[in-house]
């Protein structure tokens, strides 16, 4: 018997129903539950083939209890220990090497210093910092946001060096990204499954929380949809994401990735609406029936990114040099 098991935090209507869709196919050899965690002991195996993470985000007793489970074997969903690298500034420089177009895009030094950290600690910086050079690739307004954050948590429109760098004052010991505003004439959230399996959902970003996924007349440009579904498989392979919503801002027809970060997205039926739940929650079950069904013994079982494809291992030295 192989076990699906699925981790989760507050929400409540994806877990069940994802569970029940999996139960109700009825696969010979495979049954799904919410996941049980007790005493976690070192490289002790867990039950399930196959785990879907939708919390360890928000605890990091869970990320660590789910990468002993992916070491000893289990397929996590998404995989932990690139979850834990993965921050949206490496996203985007990803995106730019594998040619998804992306807004200009810089990273700035937080605000305050980092704990326990002193300005010695930052010597190898160069101050002050050559704004006019970001300002001139950037431009204004442009969207100031946090690195490694999600849930519209910190995010700020800015529109003049004063009212950034006011802003930038809030975020204490935020990392933040300063990006180029995309003025668009479409916004897409796209759910991508492994398996290449893509759900173009249209969005509205300016509409109360609601009514987002409400959009009227969305686009039937079949040449612009093909284009947001190839770069949405090109950045989930590449980053390697089993489970993750991508969103274009399109403009003069160019979809533009804003976030793609976001590896626990919203599936919830009362945001997301029924047909986005039901697809949702039907593919997920598939994807997960199919990764218990390739699920192998005796290694691990997880998805990488593409360009992690030339890992480099340093030769082993018979002998170290002494120092002189
Ligand atoms: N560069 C941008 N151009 C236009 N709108 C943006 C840009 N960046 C963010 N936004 C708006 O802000 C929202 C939140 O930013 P996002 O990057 O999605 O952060 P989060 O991970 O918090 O959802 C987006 O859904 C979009 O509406
Ligand atoms: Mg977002």
């Amino acid at each position: 018997m192989k076990k699906i098991g699925i981790l989760f935090g507050m929400e409540n209507t994806f877990p069940q129903a994802f569970i029940d869709r999996v139960n109700s196919k009825n696969v010979k050899g495979i049954v799904a539950e919410a996941v049980q965690v007790d005493v976690v002991e070192q490289a002790d195996p867990t039950e399930y083939a196959v785990i879907i993470d939708r919390i360890s985000q928000d605890v990091p007793f869970y990320r660590a209890y789910l990468k002993n489970a992916a070491l000893t074997g289990t397929a996590v969903l998404n995989n932990p220990f690139w979850w834990s690298a993965d921050e949206k500034f490496f996203n985007n420089c990803l995106a730019k090497t594998m040619g998804v177009p992306v807004p200009n895009t810089v990273i700035l030094p937080s605000n305050s210093r980092p704990d326990d950290t002193t300005e010695q600690s930052f010597r190898n910086m160069k101050f002050p910092m050559d704004w006019e050079r970001i300002f001139d690739y950037v431009k204004f307004p442009a969207y100031m946001k946090p690195h490694a954050g999600g849930g519209w948590k910190s995010v700020y429109k800015v529109t003049s060096p004063e009212d950034l760098w006011a802003k930038h004052r809030e975020t204490g010991q935020l990392v933040m990204l300063l990006q180029e505003e995309i003025i668009f004439e479409h916004y897409f959230r796209c759910y991508y499954l492994a398996g290449d399996r893509v759900h173009i959902m249209p969005y509205e970003p300016r509409n109360p929380h609601h009514l987002r996924y409400v959009v009227e007349n969305p686009t039937k440009d079949k040449k612009l949809l093909a284009k947001v579904e190839e770069y949405t498989k090109t950045l989930c392979r590449g980053l390697g994401y089993d489970f993750n919503t991508v969103e274009f801002a399109v403009r003069d027809g160019i979809p533009y990735a804003i976030d793609f970060c976001n590896p626990a997205p919203d599936a919830d039926i009362h945001s997301v609406g029924q047909e986005n739940f039901d697809w949702i929650v039907e593919n997920a079950a598939e994807m997960a029936i199919e990764r218990a069904k390739n699920h192998k013994e005796g290694q691990m079982n997880l998805t990488w990114g593409k360009f992690i494809s030339n890992i480099f291992v340093p030769e082993v030295k018979q002998s170290t040099k002494k120092a002189k």
